[in-house]
């Protein structure tokens, strides 16, 4: 990377990654560019003005709360506005077919999400291992174009668009469609709330000089975390940067994962299994057991500040929802508000390492991405068993997949011992912890009144089906390098 690094400018970074492509609807059109080369970068050059930027949803944001307030004056329900985005990401098998053949500086980018997914413990067998994917991501993925909007409808204009660029299934098709994904946001109340009923979207880092006013608690990290080239992009526990081409200036990695989730089988297993305590009714129990597997209530309200009773009102507050660092004087120690192997914790542990002198920082992602599949049908809730798809397109940003989410699901979630020096074993991540056997998970630390027991878990409620690692170029960059 040069030494002279041009200011930061929002105009060049693709808007999903700092600012979040607004969306009820979103699509992921996983694609393989066909052999005429030079055709496709020709056509990506058309794509671009179509490209959303940060500072154009930064713009449509603004768009979005002026008509929610507007609404609000007059007592009426605000009018969705009709909005969509387009950004492109390509992975290294992309990357290669175009013929960009620098080293990127991403070991886990470079080999690809299946040759990693052993080590990010996704069921499958054999040797060579393979996972339990469906067939589509067993294939050379090139890249993803995801577009999102304010509904179906809108997205799939949009995405009509860019068949049209790519002459996607005519006879001079520059690309094909591998899958294209298809995810919602969740109808009515459940809005904002992944499958297992949890909000979701809450504790996200903000970036120095973009998230310029962080809520209490909300940590800013370097923008180098996110975006590669910019400052703290570097070495996982060093200061020094990490080395990367020219191009990758202001790119981020995205790595995209297709979750699907057992959601009947969850709710069966909390609704037998209900912490046991005076004064609490089975329903209480159950929804007690459920908020310290994910380290929130489904309200959203963190355990560690609330750890007895759920506080809705906090749960959606931002001056509340992300106040916490796992520091009240017996949190390093016991498990009496939150379970050293909750979720939320596995993921972001905040004092449980960096009191103990080791910075998190660079472990930090931004998570986008969105639910996809039907509401659990009565059928399914009866019988507790899923008879339709559903769950969580996982996607999130990072400089570093390595630094990021790779270490994120390998060190902390699947690692028994982690977080450290704790006096018992915390176990797995329940909600993402996995092992490649598919064996019993357990973890400690559930009931609040016998701390040392351990919690067998019976099934994985997540299961991989499938998921790649991709680079989302700069505007510069896609302009200058990428198209023709
Ligand atoms: C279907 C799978 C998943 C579900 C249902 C799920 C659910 C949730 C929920 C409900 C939250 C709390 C809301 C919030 O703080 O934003 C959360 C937070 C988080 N999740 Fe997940 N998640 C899933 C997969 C993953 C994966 C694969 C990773 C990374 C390997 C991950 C990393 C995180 C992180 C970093 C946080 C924020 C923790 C914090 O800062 O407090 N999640 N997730």
């Amino acid at each position: 990377m040069s030494t002279t690094i041009p200011p930061f400018d929002p105009a060049n970074v693709q808007g999903d990654i700092l600012a979040g492509l607004p969306k009820k609807v979103q699509h992921y059109l996983l694609f393989q560019i066909d052999d005429n080369v030079q055709a496709f970068r020709q056509r990506l050059k058309l794509l671009i003005p179509l490209i959303t930027t940060t500072t154009q949803v930064m713009d449509d944001r603004s768009k979005i709360a002026a008509n929610k307030k507007a609404a609000q004056e007059q007592g009426k329900p605000a009018p969705l506005l009709k909005i969509s985005g387009v950004n492109i990401s390509f992975s290294h098998t992309g990357l290669v077919k175009l013929g960009i053949t620098d080293d990127i500086g991403d070991s886990a980018f470079t080999a690809g999400q299946l040759a990693d997914a052993q080590n990010l413990g996704d069921p499958g067998s054999g040797t060579p291992f393979v996972p339990n994917w469906i067939p589509a991501f067993k294939n050379p993925i090139h890249g993803v174009v995801i577009i999102s909007g304010d509904s179906e409808l809108t997205v799939t204009a949009t995405q009509a668009i860019v068949n049209g660029i790519f002459n996607i299934g005519a006879h001079n098709a520059t690309m094909h469609e591998v899958l294209t994904i298809k995810g919602q946001v969740r109808p009515g109340a459940e809005k904002g709330h992944e499958h297992f009923g949890f909000l979701d979207g809450i504790s996200q880092p903000a970036v120095q000089d973009v998230d310029t006013k962080p809520n209490p608690g909300q940590e800013t990290v370097g923008q180098g975390v996110i975006l590669c080239g910019r400052d703290h992009d570097v070495v996982a526990g060093t200061t020094t940067p990490v080395a990367r081409p020219p191009w990758a200036l202001d790119g981020s990695f995205l790595a995209f994962r297709y979750l699907f989730q057992l959601v009947p089988e969850f709710d069966t297993f909390l609704k037998n299994n209900p912490i046991k305590s005076t004064g609490l009714t089975p329903e209480q129990g159950s929804e007690l057991l459920g908020a310290r597997l994910v380290g929130r209530w489904k309200s959203g309200a963190p355990i560690d500040l609330f750890p007895l009773q759920d506080n809705p009102a906090a749960g959606t507050d931002p001056s509340q929802n992300n106040n916490f660092r796992y520091d009240f004087p017996d949190d390093p120690k016991t498990q009496d508000r939150c379970p050293f192997a909750a979720h939320t914790r596995k993921t972001n542990p905040r004092a449980d390492l960096e009191d103990l002198g080791f910075p998190t920082e660079n472990r930090r992602i931004i998570r986008r991405g969105v639910q996809f599949g039907p509401e659990v049908t009565p059928e399914e809730a009866k019988s507790g068993k899923t008879k339709f798809g559903r769950g969580l397109i996982f996607a999130a940003y990072q400089s570093n997949i390595v630094n990021g989410f790779q270490f994120i699901q390998h060190s902390w979630a699947n690692t028994v011992g982690f977080p450290i020096q704790k006096p018992v074993q915390p176990g797995f991540d329940p909600i993402i912890g996995q092992q490649t056997d598919l064996a019993i998970r357990t973890l400690s630390g559930t009931d609040p009144n016998n701390q040392s027991a351990t919690l067998s878990l019976p099934a994985e409620w997540v299961v991989p089906k499938g998921g790649e690692y991709f680079f989302s170029p700069s505007i510069p960059a896609l302009r200058s390098k990428f198209a023709l």
